[in-house]
């Protein structure tokens, strides 16, 4: 079977709405028909600093809510990317392909630079799309489900496969970033044209999975909308209702048209009303599931040790593959 592969930062307290949407949900889609792999980088959350009892606490929920989010234990592997060795040393060999300059035209870095001072970045910060390209090209996957903001790391990694397999032969499968069409970039809810983000949106511009349902539902009615009256979908003139369509046309299925049609003649109130109960109704189950898979850290820990076993018999015979391609001496 074709493979996939994908992550989420456990950078934050829970994922938010757009983590769900923009990803998780594609993920759960792709469990039937290729061999999935999910894991957890806690290797990119030290490119910032990280508080380590925390770091901890948010790797196993990080687990928990891809269990309660759909993610099946039985079908996919999930792993913790520190448990797997390999993802370091390959990176190491790809650093050596990737070029200064290339890195530096990455934008993630350009963008968390910038708010610090370059001085105040880390290297690692730096070197963060090279290691996303270890971790994906590993597996040989066809295919990396994500959001939108990820494509240019997914480009990364399809050149740096082209370049070692041309200077080293035929090595790495050279995957496609798969986003889908709708949740590809689910917007801040009090400003609704930046993404909505851990790290840049203020707690009102953020749904967070693991909120109470209350406060969730505040936050959607009193999300930012627009001047004028229409329920349009209008990215330009009408950011905020256009990215509450978005919203619920992901979790209901109907196509954003269709929605606009049933709105017409009603006010932003009423679409508001609608988009926080279909959130709250989505996301509480997985809520509650999460706070009950983290009543058994012992459980969630032997389930993320036997996923990284399974993703270490893949890893091992690539980097033996890159290694002895490269020229390193094996070990007797
Ligand atoms: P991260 O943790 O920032 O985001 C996890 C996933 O959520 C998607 N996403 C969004 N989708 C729609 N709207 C939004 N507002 C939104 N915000 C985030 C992201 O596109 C992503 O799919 N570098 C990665 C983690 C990573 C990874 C990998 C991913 C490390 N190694 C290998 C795939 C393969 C990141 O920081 O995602």
């Amino acid at each position: 079977r074709p493979r996939v592969l994908s992550g989420m930062q456990p950078s934050g307290d829970s994922l938010h709405l757009g983590n769900y949407l923009g990803a998780l949900v594609n993920w759960v889609k792709t469990q039937d028909d290729y061999q999935a792999l999910f894991f957890i980088p806690d290797m990119h959350a030290i490119t910032v600093t990280q508080d380590p009892e925390e770091l901890r606490r948010r790797t196993r929920k990080t687990a928990a809510q891809y269990i309660a989010g759909g993610i099946d234990v039985e079908k996919s592997t999930l792993f913790v990317q520190s448990h797997v060795p390999e993802h370091a040393q390959l990176a190491w060999v790809l650093n050596c392909i990737t070029g200064f300059g290339e890195a530096s035209r990455m934008t993630q870095f350009k963008d968390k630079s910038a708010k610090g001072g370059q001085d105040m970045a880390s290297v690692g910060l730096f070197t963060y799309p090279v290691l996303m390209a270890a971790d994906i090209l590993l597996y040989r996957p066809q295919g990396v489900p994500v959001g939108d903001d990820q494509r240019q790391h997914v480009e990364l990694a399809r050149d740096l496969a082209k370049r070692f397999n041309h200077r080293f032969g035929d090595t790495f499968t050279v995957p496609e970033a798969f986003i889908q069409k709708e949740g590809a970039r689910i917007y801040d809810l009090q400003n609704p044209t930046a993404k909505m983000s851990k790290s840049a949106s203020g707690p009102n511009g953020l749904i967070n999975l693991l909120d109470d349902p209350k406060v969730t539902a505040k936050r959607i009615k009193s999300a930012v909308t627009d001047t004028g009256t229409v329920i349009a979908h209008d990215r330009e003139n009408k950011p905020g209702v256009s990215n509450l369509l978005e919203i619920l046309s992901t979790l209901t299925g109907k196509a954003v048209p269709t929605l606009v049609e049933e709105y017409e003649g009603k006010m932003y109130g009423h679409l508001k009303v609608d988009v926080a109960d279909a959130v709250v109704s989505r996301i509480e189950p997985i809520r509650k599931r999460t706070l009950e898979l983290l009543d058994d850290p012992a459980e969630l820990d032997a389930l993320l040790a036997h996923g990284a076993a399974k993703a270490r018999e893949i890893a091992a015979v690539t980097l033996a593959d890159v290694y002895a391609k490269v020229g390193f001496l094996p070990p007797v």
